[in-house]
């Protein structure tokens, strides 16, 4: 890193003498003095009633926290995510903008669709902070049409869920919260793929979901997981991130013979799965750049089991021009940051049933012949241990028509392509 010149350190000086400590983590002037602007009031709401002299302490100590490159939203506590204040803590991963942009523009695609079920079920796998349900449930506040939401965030972190669960109950809105959404905070490990494999501080999804009495088939399922590769992590991410932010939350684990890259995309095969297996019928993931973008939108489209899937840039509402990467829209500006994956109703929830599909065959397939997703035979039953494994073998066995159809269909319409 360059060192910076004695003349912005002198300038810094003249200014604030608490400047030029600032200036080694900010590397420039006006970020120097937006943070020292953000520590000062936060040192003025915490030594409120102290003396001036606390005050300095406490000041000089943040400014000397922050200059050994401890995150900002660390030490103030907060990070705004949309128009939320997310409560931040170190072990717990602090939410990026960026997220909040693309739950921010599926929020607004799905607040106007027609013909949302009468409760719109979103899991949030990986939800440190808690910031994605949090995010869509205030999304939804004020939508056209009244929605009832449940959202489930689930995390292997405990101290992420404990955050998670304060987050929730600083920011509910007595005049906006009444009995009609619901958002719960449940520990799983997103990886663990069977009963067999789990611990009981590691269950798996089915069994955390049964235990708890929840839901098994879910309408949207989003995740921004941990997806960079051992390389990426040295390479990408900066000295503070490392420093100070869980390796747990950024880094997937080493599994025997993965490369590098196979490392760093661990979580996305098990996320469509279970995408999958819950029948969701939007998928938000998030990527770190454009080539996993491609690598998973791929693995979508082998899955077979979407009807479209597009890449979503960093700003996804702003405007460009038409583009696409191996043949997947690319929407949007800036860095390729997420891939959405869509089928069965929710190309209509999205406002995308004209649109071509990942095929390459217009979405006309006749309606007899398209996924019919509907609520499953089973939710929770009253004694949610014994209901697991009935409930499991009744998954395993209850007619997968629909996907039996849309398989049928998938095969028709490449058939009627190929004649063509
Ligand atoms: C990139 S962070 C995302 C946090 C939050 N959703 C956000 O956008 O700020 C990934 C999260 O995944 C969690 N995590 C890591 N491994 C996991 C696993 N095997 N199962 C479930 N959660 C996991 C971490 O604890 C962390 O909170």
């Amino acid at each position: 890193m360059p060192r910076l010149p004695t003349s912005l350190l002198r300038k810094a000086r003249a200014i604030d003498p608490l400047l030029p400590r600032l200036l080694g983590v900010c590397r420039e002037l006006r970020a120097a003095q937006n943070e020292l602007r953000w520590l000062r009031e936060y040192a003025d709401k915490i030594a409120r009633g102290r003396s001036g002299k606390a005050h300095r302490t406490l000041l000089r100590g943040m400014v000397e926290n922050r200059a050994s490159g401890k995150p900002l939203q660390y030490i103030v506590g907060t990070e705004y995510f949309g128009d939320l204040e997310i409560k931040c803590r170190p072990g717990v991963l602090i939410p990026r903008q960026e997220t909040a942009a693309s739950v921010t523009h599926l929020t607004h695609l799905l607040r106007s669709a027609q013909g949302l079920p009468d409760e719109l079920r979103v899991l949030d796998l990986c939800t440190g902070t808690g910031c994605i349900p949090l995010l869509f449930k205030h999304e939804f506040s004020d939508a056209p049409h009244p929605v009832r939401l449940r959202l489930l965030g689930i995390d292997l972190s405990q101290e992420a869920l404990d955050l998670a669960k304060q987050n929730l109950e600083r920011l509910q809105e007595p005049d906006v919260d009444d009995e009609s959404s619901v958002i719960n905070f449940l520990q799983a490990d997103v990886l663990k793929e069977s009963w067999d494999e789990q611990t009981v501080e590691r269950p798996c999804i089915q069994a955390a979901l049964n235990f708890s009495r929840q839901p098994q088939f879910w309408d949207v399922l989003i995740s921004n997981p941990p997806y960079i590769s051992p390389s990426g992590y040295w390479t990408t991410t900066t000295r503070s991130v490392r420093g100070f932010e869980p390796k747990l939350a950024l880094v997937p684990p080493a599994s025997e013979g993965a490369t590098d890259t196979d490392q760093g995309d661990t979580f996305y095969p098990r996320l469509l799965t279970i995408a999958s297996e819950c029948e969701a019928k939007i998928i938000l993931l998030e990527v770190a750049d454009m080539k996993q973008a491609l690598r998973v939108a791929n693995l979508a489209r082998r899955l077979n089991t979407c009807t479209g899937i597009e890449i979503w840039r960093d700003q996804p509402d702003q405007k460009s021009g038409t583009e696409h990467q191996d043949g997947f829209p690319v929407i949007g500006t800036g860095n390729a940051r997420s891939v959405l994956c869509w089928r069965g109703p929710g190309a209509a929830w999205l406002g995308k049933e004209d649109e071509l599909n990942v095929m390459g065959a217009a979405t006309d397939m006749p309606l007899s012949l398209q996924p019919q997703f509907t609520y499953p035979f089973v939710e929770s039953s009253e004694d949610s241990r014994s209901s697991y494994l009935e409930d499991r073998t009744m998954h395993n066995h209850r007619p997968r028509g629909a996907y039996k159809l849309f398989e049928a269909g998938r095969q028709l319409v490449s058939q009627d392509s190929k004649k063509k």
